[in-house]
């Protein structure tokens, strides 16, 4: 008969790779173990996408996801893919709707999603204990003993699903790195991603169109969004700059193309067709009216068409098509939705999640080096980086 306080498995976290490795796990009748420092389960599930969750991204493949090793993803999304989730979800009569861009939130709350998860834990016979902060957590004998609050347990396997430092204030730490170093495993630098750019006082002229926002094409180095942006007053936010973010570096820049719709030479065709029309007006009709008046601004581009010469058209247009931003920075991990980074994937096993160097130690879902792009391709990863690790406990 074992202890009350011996598990097969101890998974540290209880958020969306957390819930679903330890499901998993139970379901397949080992005994489990959740702890979480947060008085509740699942928080980040609930603050995400609006309240409803952007669950996962019907599209999510290989492709969508930045590590330092892009093949370690590949196995375990294979094998838990987005219509796996979709097939849970609808076991639990949540109604769902694509809202763009094969990005699947629930029609009514995230909360939904969560009580699912608990639903299935509980089907599996997994314990969840929330609300004290973990003491020690250390390994002998081939065994994982962690303490909390006024308990303790052990476990031959010991799960790291802490996630990673973004947003703080809802019980995000950094402690799942502080474990993997403890127990000899690499980092790759974390860094905040999917978070608003900031901008310097030169751009001064920028952050005054607070609240403006257009359809950009946003660009680091290869890689390219055309989504929204949106001008704030410390910088740049909206799809395009949060999708960019994740690609950008300190001292980099970041190119904006304000009108990826043009073909080239339109300004100078416009100059052609409407000769006494005003600059200002031309861009004016193709981006918000604030948003023209700067660029027009700093593009110089005053009064009628026809006195601007070809020259100064044609320039005027390459910049309009590469604007370049060097960001100050961003708005840190208090802000950020993911953190870009964190435990090395040639520490694991792509199959298992496991820990080379240490066997019986996993680690999954966002603590490591596996970022999504904005658009449920997150959750797509806790899921099935959790998914593989209970399969395997
Ligand atoms: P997650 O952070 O969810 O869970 C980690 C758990 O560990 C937490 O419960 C935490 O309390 C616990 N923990 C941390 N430190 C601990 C410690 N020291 N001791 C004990 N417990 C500890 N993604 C997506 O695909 N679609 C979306 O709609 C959104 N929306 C979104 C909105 C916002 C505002 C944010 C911040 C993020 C998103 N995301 C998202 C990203 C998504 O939420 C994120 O990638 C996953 O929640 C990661 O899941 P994990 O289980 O790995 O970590």
């Amino acid at each position: 008969m074992p202890s009350p306080n011996s598990f097969d498995a101890i998974v540290l976290g209880a958020g969306g790779a957390g819930l679903m490795c330890a499901l998993i796990a139970g379901q397949r009748g080992r005994r489990v173990l959740v702890i979480d420092h947060a008085e509740a389960p699942g928080k980040k599930i609930l603050i995400s996408g609006g309240g409803r969750c952007n669950f996962t991204n019907l599209g999510a493949g290989p492709a969508n996801y930045l590590s330092a090793n892009p093949h370690f993803i590949k196995s375990a999304l294979g094998r838990y893919t987005p219509a796996d989730f979709i097939a849970m979800v609808d076991t639990h009569g949540i109604a769902w709707h694509e809202k763009t861009l094969g990005q699947l939130f629930c029609d009514g709350s995230a909360k939904q999603i969560v009580a699912m998860l608990l639903d299935e834990c509980a089907r599996g016979g997994v314990t969840i204990h929330c609300g004290d902060a973990i003491r020690a957590v250390d390994h002998a004998d081939g065994r994982f003993t962690v303490a909390w609050g006024g308990g303790q347990a052990s476990a031959p396997k010991l799960v790291i699903a802490t996630g990673g430092p973004s947003i703080p204030k809802i019980g995000a730490t950094g402690f799942a790195y502080e474990l993997a170093k403890r127990f000899g495993l690499a980092l790759v630098e974390p860094r905040p991603a999917l978070v608003p750019l900031t901008l310097g006082p030169d751009e001064a002229l920028f952050r005054g169109l607070s609240g403006v926002a257009a359809k950009v094409l946003a660009r680091a180095g290869k890689t390219a969004f055309r989504e929204a942006a949106l001008f704030t007053h410390r910088g740049l936010s909206g799809p395009a700059i949060l999708q960019i973010s994740s690609y950008w570096r300190h001292g980099e820049s970041i190119g904006i193309d304000f009108l990826p719709d043009q073909p080239t030479g339109w300004l100078r065709d416009a100059k052609r067709a409407r000769p006494t029309a005003g600059a200002r007006s031309v861009l004016g009709a193709l981006l918000p009216d604030r948003l023209a008046e700067v660029l027009a601004e700093r593009l110089a581009l005053a009064g009628e068409l026809a006195n601007l010469p070809d020259k100064v058209l044609e320039a005027a247009e390459r910049r309009l098509a590469d604007w370049r931003f060097f960001p100050s920075g961003t708005e840190g991990f208090a802000k950020a939705e993911v953190t870009v980074g964190g435990i090395a994937t040639d520490g694991l096993s792509s199959q298992t999640m496991e820990a080379r160097a240490l066997p019986g130690l996993y680690a999954i879902g966002e603590a490591i080096d596996v970022t999504g792009w904005l658009g449920g391709y997150n959750f797509q990863w806790a899921w099935a980086s959790g998914w593989a690790c209970g399969q395997a406990l």
